[in-house]
């Protein structure tokens, strides 16, 4: 057999194995979902099997053929307000001005107005791309934290998001340390550290006006009760959350139920818009069934104006269509 002979005998059958095994990839990925991996492993932004919107073995954003999750989700729907969205649709803007009736409201466009004089007015998090694998955990307060050991799982997401009284001094074992993210309203409102954003959630005009007005002069000292006057956090690092994702997460996640999403709630869609992978900490009630935070064994959470069955419900679904991981309690 001639030296060149022997050569194209050893290139035709490699090319025959490639080619066999491409298709048969090919196929069983496409044929089999229990094959997901392989479909996912190949999530680079290098390779001509990447598909997928991110890089990290499964994608939030992913609609995966889920038709529950496809009906509610829509990427294009952006958390955080800025300048330019935050003018708002009249239907937006009525129904948003409803959530916390305040008889002599201000001029909304007007306030929006200065409060970006005062806080920044940067698009953030819309780098979603095939390269990107960002993981988020999404922290409640809820009393299943304690005694959970989650800690260190927490801590070793890119985010970690908090949300209104919450703190980790005496519980970092169960809650971790790190807070990239604390939500939080004027009557739930706390002191921040420097690397911590404030994501601001508004309900009503006077909100904003707080806002402005504790990040500055400290004129504003009370909303329904006394509130803080000033709130010590990076002005840099200060978030708004969009009124009008507000609605959407009422209208579509929530369709209607409860006067409006709470926190945590607001939190998880915010995380589930922004995050590729998010892990969920410390929802729902601890397992007797009571519903208090980690710190306070004693306080029963009133089930009020948020519809918090619903809210638990939506987020069990999450969970069972893998767009969450939904942790209850000790690891
Ligand atoms: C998704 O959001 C965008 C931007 O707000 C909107 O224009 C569009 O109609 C929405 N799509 C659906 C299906 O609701
Ligand atoms: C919104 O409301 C204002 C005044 O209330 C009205 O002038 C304007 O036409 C409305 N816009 C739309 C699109 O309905
Ligand atoms: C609010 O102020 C803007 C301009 O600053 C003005 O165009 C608008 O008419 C005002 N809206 C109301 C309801 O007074
Ligand atoms: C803020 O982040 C920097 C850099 O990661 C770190 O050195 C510093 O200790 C952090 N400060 C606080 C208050 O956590
Ligand atoms: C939550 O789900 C359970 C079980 O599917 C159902 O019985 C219950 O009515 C749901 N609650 C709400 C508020 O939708």
């Amino acid at each position: 057999m001639s030296p060149l002979k022997g050569r194209r005998i050893r290139t035709c059958a490699l090319l025959f194995f490639a080619v066999t095994f491409t298709m048969l990839l090919l196929t069983y990925t496409f044929r089999d979902p229990s094959l997901y991996f392989f479909k996912h492993a190949f999530h680079r932004p290098d390779n001509v099997f990447s598909k997928g919107p991110c890089a990290c073995h499964r994608c939030t954003s992913d609609p995966e053929g889920d038709p529950w999750f496809t009906e509610r989700f829509n990427q294009s729907m952006y958390p955080l307000m800025t300048r330019e969205n935050g003018i708002l649709s009249n239907d937006t803007l009525q129904w948003w001005q409803l959530l916390q009736p305040d008889e002599h409201p201000a001029n909304y466009s007007q306030v929006v107005e200065k409060l970006f004089q005062v806080v920044p007015n940067d698009v953030h998090y819309a780098d979603a791309s095939p390269g990107r694998c960002r993981t988020c955990s999404v922290v409640g307060n809820s009393g299943n934290l304690k005694g959970s050991q989650c800690g260190p799982l927490i801590d070793a997401s890119d985010f970690v998001f908090r949300m209104n009284e919450a703190f980790t001094e005496g519980y970092e074992e169960d809650v971790g340390t790190r807070t990239t993210h604390h939500f939080l309203y004027p009557e739930s409102a706390k002191d921040l550290d420097d690397n911590t954003s404030l994501v601001f959630i508004p309900f009503k005009v006077l909100d904003l006006q707080w806002i402005i007005s504790a990040l500055t002069t400290g004129t504003v000292t009370k909303t329904f009760f006394p509130v803080k006057s000033k709130i010590k956090a990076n002005k840099d690092k200060v978030l708004i959350y969009s009124p009008t994702f507000l609605k959407y997460v009422h209208d579509s996640w929530m369709e209607g139920h409860g006067q409006y999403p709470s926190t945590g709630f607001l939190s998880l869609l915010f995380a589930i818009h922004i995050c590729d992978k998010v892990n969920v900490f410390g929802f729902g009630a601890d397992q007797y069934g009571n519903w208090h935070h980690y710190w306070d064994f004693n306080a029963g959470i009133p089930n009020s104006i948020h519809d918090r069955d619903y809210e638990y419900n939506v987020t069990l679904l999450l969970a069972e269509k893998h767009k969450i991981k939904l942790y209850k309690g000790r690891l």
